[in-house]
């Protein structure tokens, strides 16, 4: 969709507060979700573990019901790249699953997610999972003044695409935040250096790449909202919500607490080897 004139919203200092506030409920849910994962759990009990946490906080879950969707968050298993239905087929050893949570705190949205693998996977994926992660700060690098929407696209790219060979998906981009969970500008995850709006500082982005392990081309399923990739190879997503700053962009959402919750987790699998 590309209108004459975008609506850009720049918030104040004071929103960007309570946007952050927004932001690291999502991370502190993504953080119980990481401690609990296992093999045999489901994702449709992650979605109430996610529902009823995002509550006791206050908050509402904002996927519920968004364009008609059906659940409280998303839960893309393997070959799906995003929007996938929590259900209860259980998470299996060497599965790798996104859990994309958005919610509503005193009127601002968060909107985030974090890419987890089930136990051990194949080095292959490990690299897919890796490389998408980095992919995502290569393109919070750019969300600086003066800077454009381009050049935060292409960071993402080069490091995906053009460095691994995987495939860029080009029919979902991430987008502008703040009282709505969907804003302008779009955020393609690829693009050319110099193009596009220029970044102006309190812009709220959330950035998310979806990189396909195979080529770039998804599908969507009968049930309107599973996107999938066309040949079957897993797709990874990482999302950040990203405030656009003069030297440095800040980063509102925070993957520290999940990743120590993740790695603790995977201390305690039995395929782990006992370190002393
Ligand atoms: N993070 C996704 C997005 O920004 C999740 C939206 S799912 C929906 O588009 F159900 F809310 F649409
Ligand atoms: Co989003």
């Amino acid at each position: 969709m590309s209108h004459g004139k975008n609506l850009i919203y720049y918030k104040t200092d004071a929103e960007i507060a309570l946007m952050k506030q927004a932001a690291l409920l999502v991370s502190k849910t993504l953080t119980e979700v990481a401690k609990v994962l296992k093999a045999g759990m489901t994702t449709m009990q992650i979605d109430t573990l996610c529902a009823a946490f995002i509550k006791d906080h206050k908050a509402i879950p904002s996927f519920y019901k968004y364009g008609g969707y059906p659940h409280n968050i998303c839960a893309s298993v393997n070959d799906v790249v995003v929007h996938g239905f929590p259900n209860e087929t259980p998470l299996k050893e060497g599965d790798i699953v996104s859990i994309d949570i958005g919610v509503i705190l005193n009127g601002w949205h968060g909107d985030h997610a974090y890419t987890f693998v089930i136990g051990d996977t194949s080095d292959e994926i490990k690299q897919l999972v890796r490389v998408t992660k980095e992919s995502l700060y290569k393109g919070i690098e750019k969300a600086i003044i003066n800077n454009r929407i381009g050049d935060v696209s292409f960071a993402i790219q080069e490091h995906t695409e053009r460095k691994y060979g995987y495939g860029v998906v080009r029919e979902l981009v991430g987008h502008g935040l703040g009282k709505s969970l969907h804003e302008d500008p779009q955020l393609p995850n690829y693009g050319m250096r110099g193009n596009g709006m220029k970044l102006k500082e309190n812009l709220v982005l959330a950035i998310e790449p979806m990189i396909n392990l195979g080529t770039k081309d998804v599908y969507t399923d009968k049930d309107g909202w599973t996107v999938r990739t066309k040949d079957g190879k897993p797709s990874v997503h990482f999302e950040h919500d990203v405030c656009v700053k003069r030297n440095k962009a800040l980063i509102l959402s925070d993957y520290s607490i999940i990743e120590e919750a993740e790695q603790a987790n995977q201390n305690l699998t039995p395929s782990a080897p006992i370190s002393f």
